[in-house]
Parts: C-alpha cells; sequence; structure tokens
C-alpha cells in the first residue's frame, strides 16, 4: 500500500550515495505505486543548481543506477517532477534558510517530514539546530542518520547529544543497510518460524560461526573518506555487527522495534572485550598492496588508489575472532571478516554444527553446515550427507546440498536495501534502524581494538589485491583447527 504524503528533504543531495541510492529507490516505490504524486524529495546542497538542473543530474543517476527495463519515460517524468532543489549549507545558520523555508511551507504543518542526513556526520548535530531554530522541526518530522555515527565512542555521543537535543529517540532513524537487505530480514524468519533450527541453534550443537562481507572493490573516489575510517569503522562497527546480533541473539518476545532492538543490544553487551593487549591475539588487520584480478589484469594497491605519494596505515582488511559470553554461546567462536579489493564479493554467513559424536560409515560423515548467502544470489543451502548411490559393498556418504535460492523460489525481484529502509521511515517504524544504545555498546567494544592497532600492538600486513586477504587471518582460525570457508573441501 502507498505510504502517507511526504516532503523528503536530503541534505548532501550531490554527494555520492543520493545519486547511486536514495533516488534509484524512491524511484522504485514511485514506480510500484507506493509514493503518492504529491510527495516531494527536495535535494539541499551546496552547490547553486537549479531545480532544472538537479532533475537533469536526478535523471542520469537513474539511467546510471537504475536497470533500463525498469525505467519507463513517463514514470521517470512523474518521479522527476516530485524532485526539488534547494542550494543551502545547512550547518550555517542563517543566510541560505528561507528558500527552504518557503518551501516546505508549501505544505500543510502535518504532512510528514523526513531529513536525511547524508553529509559529514560531523555536521549532524549543527544541522539539527538549525533545523531546529529555523522552526523546522514538526510533530511529523523524522531524522535520518547515515553511517557512520562518529569514529569512535565519544564522537558518536556528540553526534547523538547533538541530534537528541532537537528529535525525540523515536524520531530518529540510524540507517545502516545491511538490516534493510532481504536475506538479512530472513534470518529472522529462518531462525525463529522454523524451530528445526532454533533447537540447535546454540553451543550445543554449532562448532562455530563465520560472517563474510567481501568486496572486490577499492576505494573507489571515496579515499578521503575512507582513509579516514578504514574497514573495522566502515564495515565492522555496524554492518557485521548488526548481523552477528541477529545471528546470535535470543528470540524476541514480539516484532515490535523495541522488543527486536533489547535482544541485539544484549549481544553486543555480551562480547567478550578485546583489550589493546588482545589484539594481536584475536584480530588480524591488512592492506591492500598491488595484485591481479581473476580476469589477469594488474590492480593497484590501496595506496596507489589513494594518489601519489601517498602513506597510510588504514586497514582495508579486518578479521576479528570474537565471543559472545552467553549461556546460548559460551565459547563458540564467531569469525568476523571484511574487506576491500577480495576475491570475490560476496557477504554471507556460514554456521558451522558439530560432527558426529560417532561414525558407524567409513571415514567420518561431515558435519553439517549451513550457509546464508546476504548476496549475490540470496539463499540458504544447508549441506547434508546422504548415501553415495555408486553400487559398492559398503554404505559410503556424499555431500549433497538442500540449496533455496530465493530469487528463483519466488520469481522475484530482490530490492535494494534502501528501498524498504526509506519508506519505513515514512510509516515511522524504527525496527530496522539503530537504537542509540546498540551504537554505543558497538563503539564501546570497538574502542580498545583501535587503541590497541594505534598503539602498534598488531602488526599490519598487506595482501595482494584479488586475493582473500593476508595469510594470518588463516592462521587465526587454524589455531582453532578451522579454515574460511573458501579453504573448506
Ligand atoms: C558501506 C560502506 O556502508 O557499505 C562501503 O561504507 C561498502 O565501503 C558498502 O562498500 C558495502 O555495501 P554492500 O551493500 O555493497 O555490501
Amino acid at each position: 500500500p502507498p505510504v502517507d504524503v511526504f516532503d523528503y528533504i536530503v541534505f548532501g543531495a550531490t554527494g555520492d550515495l543520493t545519486m547511486r541510492k536514495l533516488l534509484p529507490a524512491l524511484y522504485y516505490r514511485f514506480r510500484d505505486g507506493q509514493i503518492p504524486d504529491q510527495s516531494r524529495i527536495i535535494g539541499t546542497a551546496r552547490s547553486p543548481l537549479s531545480r532544472a538542473d538537479y532533475q537533469g543530474r536526478a535523471e542520469k543517476a537513474l539511467t546510471e543506477f537504475v536497470k533500463p527495463a525498469d525505467l519507463a519515460d513517463g514514470t521517470v517524468r512523474r518521479f522527476l517532477d516530485l524532485v526539488h532543489y534547494v542550494s543551502l549549507n545547512g550547518a550555517e545558520p542563517d543566510s541560505t534558510w528561507p528558500a527552504l523555508k518557503t518551501l516546505l511551507a508549501e505544505s500543510p504543518e502535518d504532512r510528514i517530514r523526513v531529513y536525511y542526513l547524508a553529509t559529514a556526520p560531523g555536521l549532524y548535530g549543527q544541522i539539527c539546530e538549525n533545523l531546529s531554530t529555523q522552526g523546522l522541526v514538526t510533530a511529523q518530522s523524522r531524522v535520518v542518520l547515515e553511517k557512520p555515527i562518529g569514529t569512535d565512542l565519544e564522537s558518536a555521543d556528540t553526534i547523538n547529544d547533538g541530534v537528541g537535543r532537537h528529535f525525540p529517540e523515536n524520531h530518529i532513524f540510524r540507517i545502516d543497510h545491511y538490516l534493510g537487505k532481504e536475506t538479512v530480514q530472513n534470518l529472522i524468519a529462518l531462525r525463529f518460524a522454523n524451530p528445526v533450527f532454533e533447537r540447535l541453534w546454540s553451543s550445543d550443537a554449532i562448532d562455530y560461526v563465520q560472517i563474510t562481507a567481501a568486496e572486490t572493490v577499492g576505494v573507489e573516489g571515496r579515499g578521503p573518506y575512507y582513509d579516514k575510517s578504514g574497514a573495522l569503522r566502515d564495515m565492522i562497527q555496524n554492518h557485521l555487527l548488526q548481523v552477528l546480533c541477529l545471528v546470535a541473539m535470543d528470540p524476541p518476545g514480539s516484532l515490535e522495534a523495541d522488543s527486536l532492538r533489547n535482544e541485539k543490544l544484549k549481544v553486543l553487551r555480551a562480547l567478550r572485550p578485546i583489550s589493546p593487549d588482545d589484539v594481536a591475539a584475536f584480530t588480524v588487520r591488512g592492506q591492500y598492496a598491488r595484485g591481479r584480478a581473476a580476469g589477469g589484469h594488474t590492480l593497484p594497491s590501496y595506496l596507489e588508489d589513494l594518489g601519489e605519494d601517498a602513506t597510510s596505515d588504514t586497514e582495508t582488511y579486518v578479521a576479528i575472532r570474537a565471543e559472545v559470553h552467553s549461556w546460548r554461546w559460551g565459547k563458540v567462536p564467531f569469525y568476523l571478516r571484511s574487506g576491500k579489493r577480495l576475491a570475490e564479493k560476496c557477504s554471507e554467513i556460514v554456521i558451522q554444527f558439530k560432527a558426529a559424536p560417532w561414525s558407524i560409515f567409513p571415514g567420518t560423515p561431515r558435519a553439517n553446515r549451513l550457509l546464508i548467502r546476504i548476496q549475490p544470489d540470496e539463499g540458504v543451502t544447508l549441506s547434508v550427507s546422504t548415501k553415495d548411490p555408486t553400487p559398492t559393498d559398503s554404505l559410503t556418504l556424499r555431500q549433497a546440498d538442500i540449496n533455496i535460492a530465493f530469487e528463483k523460489a519466488f520469481g522475484t525481484r530482490y530490492p535494494d536495501a534502501y528501498e524498504r529502509l526509506l519508506l519505513d521511515v515514512v510509516r515511522g517504524d524504527p525496527i530496522l534502524f539503530i537504537r542509540r544504545d546498540e551504537v554505543e555498546a558497538a563503539w564501546r567494544w570497538i574502542d580498545p581494538i583501535l587503541r590497541g592497532w594505534a598503539e602498534d600492538k598488531a602488526p599490519l600486513y598487506t595482501y595482494p589485491a584479488g586475493s582473500w586477504g593476508p595469510e594470518a587471518a588463516r592462521a587465526l582460525l587454524a589455531r582453532d583447527g578451522h579454515v574460511w570457508h573458501e579453504d573448506m573441501a
């Protein structure tokens, strides 16, 4: 069903995220009839563009980031009619605000307003302060904060305090687009609608868990942001920890937002702390060096990607051996890893079950493994041992898979994560957004790791671009007698 009429005001509207993700996502929801025609998408940024200029940029973004088959001329034109632009410096208190005020005054006071902050996070507090002094925070106003919320606990607190002075917590939507991914949400269905899994979901039956978000891209044009951030802040603090929460949490009492978020928070708080002195034992950080892509062509190093004469000790790869200290999990290792310029683009969860305690077959049956593919090729595979049909004189085993490939099974397009999330804000449903205490708990766990690295308590390894990361990440698992997914038989 369509949502109520809204005004979506995007700060940072000329940036990469708006062009690559937000506009295409809103386009798809519009095309599917979920956005009423009277709604408006108001881009704001410092560039002095006219409305027509900005509509031109929006059109170009759609051409580039929406599948051509999904672009109908008439629909694109009607969508562009919703698009406005105001040249505005959100961080400056005065001069440029009247234009936005006039535009917003055209809507009734009780229209839903979404302020989407896709600027540098350091400006969030100031923008909210300005919105408030300009009288633009109405009872129906919500604010969306893009990650990263800060670079450590202290800066996250400053941002959250700044925004919290002008918006109540239930009007603040901290976005983590991994929670908008279908397969990530499917984890909730898989775990809590299928007793066959949930009954086994603990250290009794599970040997270890791997959560991977691997990318083949380098830093692209995002060097200035990325070099100050690194993989731990960019991916682990948010996306991977959120996925870990959904894998490890206890069943929430209901699908009410706080019920779910309380359970996630418990997981974050139960993470075994990794002190600065522990970083060499439990973390591996790496940076890509020159290497080769699967097709054979040379890939530049991170430093070459940054530009001439660059020096940097920013990590583009992280692997961590985490534990969730609770009755359910005991000492089960949760191996997390993420990196740029790896061999494949894939985000996945491997749940490795324990082996059978005894074998009546020749050889030992392989332990079951549940693979949850977040992307690409979204789906779930359970590997099982079956009887080998080849006629022999004994009952021998063969591995086979029980596989659901969602797109094929359901014959439907998989929407981009932002499509769901952007309209959830309009609906006022925070279930897939991060509460302030979750952000804080995540930083509380990450901060000592950052400190240990800053004090050089763990080496910065290099790995060839196009590989699976530093050898040391293999060694991290080998210590427990385990291997990463790509090395599994
Ligand atoms: C973003 C990170 O949050 O997630 C990027 O800032 C990363 O560095 C991206 O490339 C990965 O998202 P996805 O959906 O492609 O896995």
